[in-house]
């Protein structure tokens, strides 16, 4: 656990058995599936991440490995740049960090505000350690990483840039112009396209941006109904619409994801 910083006071982390504690006595119980929850005081309601209906369903659909060319990309560009310590900014519940720790020789640290998130990430018992945490006070040393990768989630740039080293990668991803096209035609009447944007981040240089593309065929109701948890659009999505994606028994979508690497100046 080494270069882990106390969330209270910055200082160095050591663990002593099965607890977390810096030099000035603050500690951190690891809990029994292995992570740390290193959130302090009082968490208001709109702080405490995805919910675990949310974390279920996102669990479910991803084992099955509908997003694995996604997976596979984030692997090739870690080995590429032969990194060795990743960070999995906004893990989730840990699909792309078991991933990542079973196919590169990286070390993987995911962290997500979402305590049921991080509880189903550490019950992967994948090699990867896991932390509840928020992206706004990454619990890493200045420089710790040489990559971190973040995967449909919000930004913090300049926290970011503080946990990488002087040319390490942001990985940054994000739904592509025609991810899950056919998906949004059997909802809407008029499906509109993703934008994909380049935001400018403090401390990087955006260096490359691709799509990975693949279909997917699901071949039964729950497997598109999972889907459709998953997406911001079930929460924006009428119940008529919605019963009109339900009464499909089959759905072949593309997927489309746009990756964005930024390179720490
Ligand atoms: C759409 S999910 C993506 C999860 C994962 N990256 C994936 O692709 O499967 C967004 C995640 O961001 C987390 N999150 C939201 N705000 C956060 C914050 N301030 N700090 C850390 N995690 C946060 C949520 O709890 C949720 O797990
Ligand atoms: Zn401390």
């Amino acid at each position: 656990m080494e270069k882990l910083l106390c969330p209270v006071c910055k200082k160095n982390m050591t663990l002593y058995g099965s607890c977390l504690r810096c030099e000035n006595g603050h500690s951190f119980d690891l809990a029994k599936e292995g992570y740390v929850n290193l959130l302090t005081g009082s968490k208001s309601g709109a702080a405490t991440g995805d919910n675990k209906d949310m974390a279920r369903c996102r669990k479910s659909f991803l084992d099955k490995g509908w997003f694995e060319p996604l997976a596979k990309g984030l692997c090739e560009i870690i080995n590429r740049e032969n990194a060795s310590r990743v960070l999995d900014i906004c893990c989730g519940e840990g699909y792309y960090s078991e991933y990542i720790s079973r196919n590169t020789r990286a070390a993987v640290y995911g962290f997500d505000l979402s305590k049921e998130m991080v509880r189903l990430a550490a019950k992967r018992k994948c090699g990867a350690r896991f932390f509840v945490a928020n992206m706004a006070a990454v619990p890493v040393a200045d420089g710790f990483a040489d990559c971190a990768i973040h995967l449909f989630a919000p930004f913090c740039d300049k926290e970011f840039a503080r946990a990488l080293c002087k040319g390490g990668v942001l990985v940054s991803v994000c739904p592509g112009k025609t991810h899950l096209w056919q998906m949004k035609q059997a909802l809407y009447a008029v499906p509109y396209e993703n934008e994909e944007e380049n935001p400018t981040l403090e401390g990087f240089d955006l260096e490359e941006t691709f799509n990975i593309k693949a279909d997917i065929t699901l071949t039964s109701p729950e497997d598109t109904d999972l889907l459709f948890r998953m997406t911001p659009y079930y929460y924006h999505t009428s119940q008529s619409d919605k019963q009109k994606l339900a009464s499909l028994k089959e759905l072949t979508t593309v997927t489309d994801f746009y990756i964005r690497i930024y390179r720490r100046k």
